[in-house]
């Protein structure tokens, strides 16, 4: 059943990724109707060989929609899903603003597909690390319970949108050249040649010394994977990568599983791409995840200061597994 769908954000990071996303999986579409802010209305973007007019996003601009895909952060979400579900789309919003919501779903369809037909006209998109973590834990908790997490991610640009990425070139290609006058406007420090301990870059800290990104780490990887017992601790880092998250994640679980079933697990695993060969040196990369659809797991091994513990290195395409791909999985399911 075709059905008309409209992307809100579709000049974005993750707006062009919807589109690619779209056109390679030929997503049943009768209508495609794209929206961003007002800047970009009239700009043409070319879609399956047909040039598409982006239009202002506005609260009329829902008429007829039936799947609406919403990437244009938090603060536009809260303000267009309500007219969108007046409108009688269903909203796949990827948006921090209605995850922790109780009658939202907050879907993986690796790990919660079920959850999907609770909706209220709203469906979460968890957060870009959440998302790859928990497509590789999953498996492990079926089999052996997790009990406690601690994640340290390197996060890619791309995250904090194509302005990031803009400025991580140009303060690239300034510092390379030898310039000192570089102007910065997303970052609070240099990123080029630099990690920082701090997503979002323009968020408080909480006063319990955490970030929001850390929070989301915490409270949707118990959301999605069901089970409000998993403690779980992060610290999120951007990295001066274009595309690709990488996760060093450590996980103590109830029961003891070894390095080698834990690799045999995640061998069969769906979403899961298998890369762990040291010999070869052969683990995941974020230059070899960037613009593939799957959660690549590596380095997997023992933690042997504890009885059951298990490390490893998780990497993905934050655009598109942890963003576009994930949200247009929804969609299909929904379908
Ligand atoms: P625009 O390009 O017109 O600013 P990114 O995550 O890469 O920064 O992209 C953000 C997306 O959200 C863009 O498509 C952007 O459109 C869109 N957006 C930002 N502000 C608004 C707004 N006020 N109304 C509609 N879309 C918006």
């Amino acid at each position: 059943m075709a059905v008309n769908v409209a992307v809100v954000g579709a000049t974005g990071a993750v707006g062009e990724e919807f589109l690619k996303i779209l056109e390679s999986r030929k997503f049943p579409l009768k209508e495609l109707r794209l929206l961003a802010s007002k800047r970009s209305a009239g700009k043409k973007i070319r879609f399956c060989g047909v040039d598409y007019t982006v239009q202002e996003l506005t609260k009329h601009s829902f008429q007829g929609i039936k799947i609406a895909l919403f990437s244009a952060g938090a603060s536009i979400s809260r303000e267009y899903v309500p007219y969108a579900l007046e409108s009688g789309a269903i909203c796949v919003d990827n948006s921090s603003a209605f995850r922790m919501d109780d009658d939202v779903p907050l879907v993986v369809p690796e790990v919660n597909p079920h959850d999907i037909v609770k909706h209220h006209g709203v469906i979460a998109n968890p957060n870009c690390s959440t998302i790859q973590m928990v497509v590789a834990l999953k498996p492990i908790h079926d089999v052996a319970r997790i009990k406690r997490i601690v994640v340290s991610t390197y996060q890619a640009v791309s995250g904090a949108g194509l302005k990031a990425v803009d400025e991580l070139q140009r303060e690239t290609a300034s510092i390379l050249g030898g310039k000192g006058d570089f102007k910065r406007n997303l970052f609070p420090h240099q990123i080029a040649f630099n990690v920082l301990p701090q997503i979002p870059q323009n968020d408080a800290f909480l006063p319990n010394g955490y970030t929001s990104e850390e929070v989301k780490m915490v409270n949707e990887t118990r959301k999605i994977m069901g089970d409000h017992n998993i403690r779980v601790t992060a610290t999120t880092v951007r990295v001066p990568v274009i595309r690709g998250h990488s996760e060093s994640v450590n996980v103590e679980t109830e029961k003891k599983i070894t390095a080698a079933e834990v690799k045999k697990l995640l061998s069969a695993a769906p979403g899961v791409k298998l890369v762990d060969d040291p010999a070869n040196q052969l683990y995941p990369l974020a230059t070899a995840a960037a613009g593939r659809d799957e959660v690549f797991v590596g380095r997997i091994r023992e933690d042997e200061s504890i009885d059951n513990g298990i490390n490893m290195w998780i990497v993905s395409d934050n655009v598109r597994k942890g963003a576009a791909l994930n949200a247009i999985q929804i969609a299909e399911k929904l379908l």
